[in-house]
């Protein structure tokens, strides 16, 4: 395999396989994962690293391969790394005229319209549709199968879950989770839960 970067990951579960399996097809390769769960020693054929260590490759770019919003902004924080580009799977369609930004993760079969424009640490998951001039805030995560209509925002951190739908145009806050399987017709606040069709506020979160 010919290997145009070398990265670092943080994280050694399940989504952290898929951001690998996204960088071996764009001929990227990991050097180093870190994880803060002693117990999770090996990642593939790689030991784990259990203590971030700021001088390991230090000139490398790092990925937070951690699925969960809050966790990868605290862990986003803490890293003394340069975020690295988007992973991105082949099988992704992701528009020439959208912006994906760094730290970001795109996966297979997804697709990324025209104008839409993803902030920083941004998952689009498995399948997921991120439609035209769409606007994803920082650390947003769109779960796999949900689709976003055309010129939907979504703020910092909010969790779409699987297979949920987003009408055109809606505005959905920060530190949100909308459901799986939800339809979201109107406009939602920062920091609540929605579920159902048409999608209602189930409860507010308590911490924003
Ligand atoms: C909506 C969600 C965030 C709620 O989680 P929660 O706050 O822990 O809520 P609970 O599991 O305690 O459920 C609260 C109630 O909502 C119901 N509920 C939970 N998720 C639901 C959903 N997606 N659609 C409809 N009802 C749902 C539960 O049955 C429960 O109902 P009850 O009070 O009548 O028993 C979560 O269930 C969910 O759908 N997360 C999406 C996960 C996902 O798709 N991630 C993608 C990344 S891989």
């Amino acid at each position: 395999m010919k290997v145009t970067e070398e990265i670092l990951l943080y994280g050694a579960g399940g989504h952290a396989r898929v951001v690998a399996e996204c960088l071996h097809c764009q001929e990227r390769r990991i050097v180093a994962v870190f994880d803060d769960n002693p117990e999770v020693k090996r990642f593939g054929k790689m030991d784990v690293h259990h203590q971030y260590q700021r001088d390991l490759f230090a000139e490398h770019a790092i990925l937070i391969g951690v699925g969960d919003n809050r966790l990868r902004r605290q862990l986003a924080s803490r890293v003394y790394h340069p975020f690295a580009d988007a992973a991105r799977h082949r099988s992704a369609v992701i528009s020439c005229r959208a912006e994906v930004g760094k730290g970001s993760m795109v996966m297979h079969q997804s697709t990324i319209q025209t104008g839409a424009f993803l902030g920083q640490h941004v998952i689009v998951n498995t399948g997921a549709i991120v439609d035209h001039d769409c606007e994803l805030e920082d650390f947003v995560h769109v779960g796999p199968g949900a689709v976003l209509c055309g010129n939907v925002s979504v703020g910092e951190g909010t969790l779409i879950g699987a297979g949920a739908t987003v009408a055109p145009g809606v505005r959905i806050g920060f530190w949100a989770k909308i459901g799986a399987g939800a339809v979201v017709v109107r406009d939602i606040p920062d920091g609540v839960v929605v579920t159902g069709v048409p999608g209602r506020v189930i409860r507010k979160l308590e911490t924003l």
